[in-house]
């Protein structure tokens, strides 16, 4: 089956098409700044400008045309309301346009389930770490089971922040990681682990204060990188530990970051468990996850959605949805 996928929870609109596991095309259109961060309405308006000519180089790279197409899966949540909106009306209208099924599918679990369409990885936690979500996430008993998560913000919207208030623009990971790589100084920063949970409060006040005092930008985004990965690496292995699982799937832009790469393979290698690690272009934000994921739960229901079921789920989260397709 060909499978065209949409992805519009937020700063990037998406389209990737898949034949069954194989990639034809991954095309993104990102909303950046130059400073200051997303305006929702600003972020949907990019989508609508960007949503048909990229839908055109796709098919073009994919050498396909609509009619080649089987199935049009979504992303009908969590995200931002105005974007939602864009890739589901998209959606829809292309169904209708050419009489394809369609399904909309959950954002995050579709970070989750791209490590079973790249690797044989079934028993496995996922560490999921993007702008909006921190989780380290388990498959059990029929559902998604949230181990453990951030107790305030995601690290990625975090990360951003401070970013932001360093002048970098968004999205701030990368240029926070190109900084880091400059030093290696410390300086200690609020750790903050609870249970399974970590939290990133106080921890923004705390860098301003150093940097007005004159701690360099290099020191604190390497400082601020330490920090919050060995908190991130403590509570995925606590739930490798937990569950008895023998892998650790990385999920979601933060896990670009080749420092938080480095520091789960030296976890996983003390405990003799394997890491896996997507490549970037479907660790961010990305369609063809959305394709892949429709893949599976189209093929579960034997049908597509019913229209009146494909209202945006803005709010929806990892462990509310039922998974029917494993
Ligand atoms: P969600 O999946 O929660 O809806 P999202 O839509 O913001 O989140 P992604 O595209 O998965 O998510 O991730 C974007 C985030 O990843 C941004 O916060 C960005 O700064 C961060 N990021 C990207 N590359 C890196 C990097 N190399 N190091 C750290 N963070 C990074
Ligand atoms: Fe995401």
């Amino acid at each position: 089956m060909i499978v065209l996928g949409i992805e519009s929870t937020a700063h990037t609109f998406g389209i990737g098409v898949i034949k069954e596991k194989k990639i034809l095309v991954n095309k993104r259109d990102l909303f950046t700044t130059e400073e200051g961060g997303m305006v929702p309405a600003e972020v949907a308006d990019h989508h609508v400008d960007v949503c048909d000519g990229l839908l055109k180089k796709a098919l073009i790279e994919a050498k396909i045309n609509m009619n080649d197409v089987d199935l049009i899966a979504f992303s009908q949540g969590p995200g931002i309301g105005h974007c939602l909106k864009v890739g589901a009306f998209f959606a829809r209208a292309l169904s209708l346009k050419y009489d394809k099924p369609i399904v909309g599918v959950n954002h995050c679990v579709a970070h989750l389930e791209l490590g079973s369409m790249l690797f044989d990885c079934k028993d496995s936690v996922l560490l999921y770490v993007s702008g909006a979500n921190t989780q380290v996430i388990a498959y059990a008993g029929g559902t998604y089971r949230i181990f453990g998560e951030t107790l305030d913000m995601g690290v990625g919207n975090f990360i951003d922040a401070f970013a932001r208030y360093l002048g970098l623009g968004f999205p701030g990971g990368p240029k926070i990681e190109k900084l880091a790589s400059k030093t290696k100084e410390f300086v200690k920063l609020p750790y903050s682990v609870k249970g399974m949970d970590v939290s990133v409060g106080g921890m923004l006040t705390n860098m301003k204060r150093k940097y007005s005092s004159g701690v360099s930008k290099e020191v604190l985004c390497y400082s601020v990188q330490e920090t919050l990965f060995a908190m991130l690496v403590e509570v995925a292995e606590r739930a490798l530990a937990h569950c008895g699982k023998k892998g650790l799937v990385l999920g979601g832009g933060v896990a670009c970051n080749k420092r938080l790469q480095e520091m789960c393979k030296i976890m996983c290698i003390e405990r003799g468990a394997t890491l896996y690690v997507p490549p970037n272009d479907v660790l961010v934000d990305n369609a063809v996850m959305i394709a892949w994921l429709g893949l599976q739960k189209f093929s579960a229901q034997g049908r597509g959605d019913a229209y009146n079921s494909l209202k945006i789920r803005p709010y929806e989260r990892t462990d509310d949805v039922k998974v029917g397709w494993k």
